[in-house]
Formats: C-alpha cells, sequence, structure tokens
C-alpha cells in the first residue's frame, strides 16, 4: 500500500490527525515540518528568514521524496502543494488525503501563532494566500475530508475509513 499524505492549508490539523491515526493503524507518522527542522538543526522560522522560501521548498522536496517509499503517515506542511515537483509525487507515490478548513476556522486556530513566517503577513495576503493554495490541494488530492465543525474522533474516522 501506497504511504499516505495529509495535505491541507495551515492549522487545518494534519499533524494531529496524522499521529493519532497512526496509533490507531499502527503506523509511524512523519511530520515534514519535524524532519526538516531535525536535519537542519534550526526552526522553521530560521531557515526563512536566513535562507528563504525556495530554500525551504527544496528541503520540503527532498523529505517527501525521502518517505515516497515508506509505509507511513506523513503530515505535510501547508505548502507542500506550491511546486509542481511535489504535487507529481504526491500524486503517484501517495494516498493523499486533503483535509479542508474553512479561512475562518484558520484565522480562529492560528491566532496570535508567531511559528509560521507565512503568517505573520497581513490579513488579505493570508487570504490571498489561503485562495491561492484550494485548487492546489485539489488537484493531488485523492480525498477531501472536511475539518470544520467536526471533533478530532470523528475527524480521525473519516479519514481511517478512505485509507484502510
Ligand atoms: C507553510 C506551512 C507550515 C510550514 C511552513 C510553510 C506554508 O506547515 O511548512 O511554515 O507554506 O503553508 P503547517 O501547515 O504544518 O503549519
Amino acid at each position: 500500500m501506497k504511504p499516505i499524505a495529509l495535505i491541507g492549508f495551515m492549522g487545518s490539523g494534519k499533524t494531529t490527525v496524522g499521529q493519532m491515526l497512526a496509533q490507531e493503524v499502527s503506523k509511524p507518522c512523519v511530520d515534514l515540518d519535524e524532519a526538516i527542522e531535525t536535519r537542519e538543526g534550526r526552526p522553521i522560522t530560521d531557515i526563512f528568514a536566513t535562507e528563504g522560501e525556495d530554500y525551504f521548498r527544496q528541503l520540503e522536496y527532498n523529505v517527501l521524496q525521502e518517505f515516497a517509499r515508506e509505509d507511513v503517515i506523513v503530515a505535510t506542511g501547508g505548502g507542500i502543494v506550491k511546486e509542481e515537483a511535489n504535487r507529481k509525487v504526491l500524486r503517484h507515490d501517495f494516498l493523499t488525503v486533503w483535509l479542508h478548513i474553512s479561512y475562518e476556522t484558520v484565522a480562529k486556530r492560528l491566532e496570535g501563532d508567531t511559528t509560521r513566517p507565512l503568517w505573520q503577513q497581513p490579513e488579505h495576503v493570508k487570504r490571498a494566500l489561503y485562495d491561492s493554495r484550494l485548487s492546489l490541494y485539489e488537484s493531488c488530492a485523492e480525498t477531501i475530508v472536511e475539518v470544520d465543525h467536526k471533533s478530532l474522533p470523528t475527524l480521525i474516522k473519516e479519514v481511517k475509513r478512505y485509507i484502510t
């Protein structure tokens, strides 16, 4: 079976869902952002600030590819779909599930967040980023699961239905 990739905008719960799902189906969960930070020995905010986004995207591509042949659940970063190369890998090598969340719910969840460089921007820029990502998620997801108004157990149950 292909590895599972959880995709979706920042704050959609990819890491939380990935970890809980992994326990239920007895597979390891890999958080790509965490893997990048471990390898680089510094937080993503530092990588963005010193090397820039393009460099981060290259690291993201490297780790995604690395897990493309492993029996794991991968929690991706919200911008993984930005690069066509990543979208290709997600389509071909993973069973990709999109955790679809509304902008309003993201804004509530990420209020005061300082750990995500692309969230530290004016409201209209963040909303434009959100809008621009929707069709990209859609283009590589095999399945969409709605996040808004759902409890975590319900969400897990729905994702599990698609992957088992
Ligand atoms: C990003 C999302 C972040 C992280 C980085 C860039 C994005 O991951 O990869 O800050 O471009 O949307 P989360 O979706 O886990 O917050």
